[in-house]
């Protein structure tokens, strides 16, 4: 019922030049996946480059981030419509990251969704629990907080052009992946609270990535559990030949 969405999140890694190559490689790679969306999320300096690369193909185009203004006095930012306008079709929205070190809050993640919806843009929403939250016993009531914060005020088509991405904080670029278990467990949780906020079958429908730690020797274990509908992936996501052997576990 769901197509397993596959997305590589390159952070702040590579030039034009170095994504265009890439990308060229990637595409060649995965040319004959079929059932499986493919997306890359390149900085925002070479998504203009990355899309006319990636044009034709089944491979679409990411951002990292986005900001909920439209247009004015916000130096620095780039809206829903610039990202648009350069070919993206999805956006990544409250990552770890943003949250740890830009001080990205619930609130602040739930509007970057909703300006995303408005336009047309597709927000890949993160969520994950600390180390020292889930060593507290904590990670039911963080993921709770940050589902219902990421979603509230979505209607059924925003929560069906959504995606869910479930990243631990403790297994983002550490090699330390969640257990098929572990993943199983927090993802059938959020389907649960989508099911709360909304209904069964917007539940049923929206697609829940796991993310960190990803790579092709543990990405078909995690991909079989029945709630990982995808995965984000970070380092794995810089090799083409990585990324293409994640896909195929997918497919
Ligand atoms: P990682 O990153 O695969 O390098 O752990 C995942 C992410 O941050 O999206």
């Amino acid at each position: 019922m769901r197509t397993p969405i596959i997305a590589g999140n390159w952070k702040l890694n590579n030039t034009v030049g170095e994504a265009v190559t890439l990308t060229t490689e990637l595409k060649q790679l995965v040319a004959d996946a079929s059932g499986v969306e493919i997306v890359v999320a390149p900085p925002f300096t070479a998504l203009a480059a990355v899309s006319a690369t990636i044009a034709g193909s089944n491979v679409c185009l990411s951002a990292q981030d986005v900001y909920w203004e439209e247009r004015g006095a916000f130096t620095g930012e780039v809206s829903p419509t610039l990202l648009k306008d350069v070919g993206c079709e999805y956006v990544i929205v409250g990552h770890s990251e943003r949250r740890q070190y830009f001080g990205e809050t619930n609130e602040g993640v739930n509007r970057k969704a909703k300006a995303a919806l408005a336009q047309g843009l597709k927000p890949i929403i993160c969520v994950g629990e600390l180390l020292e939250e889930r060593e507290a016993g904590r990670t039911e009531a963080v993921i709770a907080t940050q589902v219902a914060a990421g979603i509230a005020d979505l209607s059924t088509s925003d929560l069906l052009s959504s995606v869910i991405a479930y990243e631990p904080v403790w297994a983002i670029g550490t090699g330390r992946t969640a257990t098929p278990a572990q993943a199983q467990e927090v993802h059938s949780l959020i389907r649960s609270l989508v099911a709360l906020a909304s209904s069964d079958d917007v539940a049923g429908q929206i697609r829940i990535q796991y993310g960190g730690s990803v790579k092709p020797d543990n990405a078909a274990a995690l991909l079989t559990k029945p709630d990982v509908d995808g995965a984000l992936v970070g380092g794995a996501s810089l090799d083409a030949a990585s990324f293409a052997a994640i896909v195929k576990a997918a497919n």
